[in-house]
């Protein structure tokens, strides 16, 4: 098989969104048009600089691709299709996607609907109609040219075949059936900032750890009042499950870890009161780039505080525990000790 096959499907979507029939026939009209605009363009003197015209953005859009690898659409998705991956899927969409396409999927978000073109409808037929490994690889690679981000690198193939089955479910599960708990966390999610629009100044973004409510557990922590999730993207875990640290490599670059704390609080209301998660109290990231973070061991770390009562996060700073400064470097001085570990305290937990 040529490496080059590939099965071009054009967006069926003029005008506005979500026409999907009269595509076809209009396509080629649209080709034409595209040129025209061109050719228009050519003649009045070059135009790029200027706002495009609501005509001009409306041909790019109707022009756009998603053009999908042909030995890409023969996967099949490796995971059956049960309640419980359907509502893994979800709690991954929560984390990664609502912010955009609306906890319900349907783009009905502030930021998904201001996006040009919007964020889409996932229940909508143009999106059913994509099979599992379409969806996978549109998950995967995004979509070109507009909002919809890649998700290769922070998001694994299994989590990626459980949106998939998620998405085809959402046209049978009606608002009333969607996992209560799920669905008021979801609440939660969508009635906030977008948390991922904050940055420590000159320091971290928090972007660049979209994603991590659903990484894998490397494991956990108990520290005075606080408990701990530690959890990694793939590259990380994938890193620990080849011996790192301990087999005296570092941890390659594009390695994440995210630590979520919770204050502790003890539940009298069950067998033996375990202390379990109140309120979220911060997030502490690293990522490994070793160019990047050259003079602080190879990691940037950051931290985002949280406010339980008003649901809004922040960049830790200099009056917080530990004390943040406004750089990449936060961590460095307190994980030295670490530094024959690559600076990562946390063993991965056996399981
Ligand atoms: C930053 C905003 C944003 C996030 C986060 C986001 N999307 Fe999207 N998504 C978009 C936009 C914008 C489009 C519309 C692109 C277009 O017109 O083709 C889109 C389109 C899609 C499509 C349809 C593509 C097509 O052309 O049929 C799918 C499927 C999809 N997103 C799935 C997801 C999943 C799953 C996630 C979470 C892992 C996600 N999106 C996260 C913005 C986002």
């Amino acid at each position: 098989m040529s490496e080059l096959a590939t099965k071009s499907i054009r967006l069926p979507r003029i005008g506005g969104w979500g026409e999907s029939d009269r595509s076809v026939a209009l396509k080629h009209k649209l080709i034409l048009g595209v040129i025209g605009v061109m050719l228009g363009a050519l003649l009045q003197g070059c135009t790029a600089g200027k706002q495009p015209s609501g005509e001009e953005t409306r041909l790019a859009n109707a022009a756009k691709d998603v053009t999908i690898p042909l030995e890409a659409g023969k996967m099949k998705n490796r995971l059956p299709d049960t309640d419980e991956v359907v509502s893994q899927g979800q709690e991954a969409f929560l984390g990664s996607c609502a912010q955009c396409h609306g906890a319900d999927a349907r783009g009905d978000s502030d930021i998904g609907r201001n996006m040009y073109p919007p964020a889409m409808d996932l229940t909508s037929s143009h999106v059913q109609h994509w099979s599992d490994a379409e969806l996978f690889w549109i998950i995967q690679n995004g979509v070109r040219l507009t909002g919809m981000p890649s998700w290769k690198s922070s998001i694994s193939d299994n989590d990626t075949w459980k949106l998939v089955r998620f998405i085809h479910k959402l046209p049978h599960l009606g608002a009333a059936s969607a996992p209560t708990a799920v669905a008021s966390q979801a609440q939660a999610a969508v009635s906030t900032q977008d948390k991922y629009a904050l940055k420590i100044p000159n320091g971290l973004a928090f972007s660049e750890f979209r994603g991590y409510e659903s990484w894998q557990v490397i494991s956990l922590s108990h520290n005075g009042d606080k408990l701990a999730a530690i959890l990694g993207n793939p590259v990380m875990i994938d890193a620990y499950k080849a011996g790192i640290p301990g087999n005296g490599k570092p941890f390659p670059d594009g390695a994440k870890m995210a630590k979520i704390h919770w204050n502790g609080k003890v539940n009298d209301h069950e067998p033996g009161a375990p202390t379990v998660p109140d309120t979220q109290h911060d997030v502490d990231l690293m990522l490994k780039d070793s160019k990047r973070f050259a003079d602080s061991g190879g990691w940037g770390y950051g931290a985002f505080e949280y406010d339980a009562a008003s649901n809004v996060f922040r960049p830790a700073d200099l009056k917080d525990k530990p004390p943040q400064g406004n750089d990449a470097k936060c961590g460095f001085a307190c994980h030295t000790i670490v530094k024959s570990k690559d600076y990562v305290f946390t063993d991965y937990g056996p399981r």
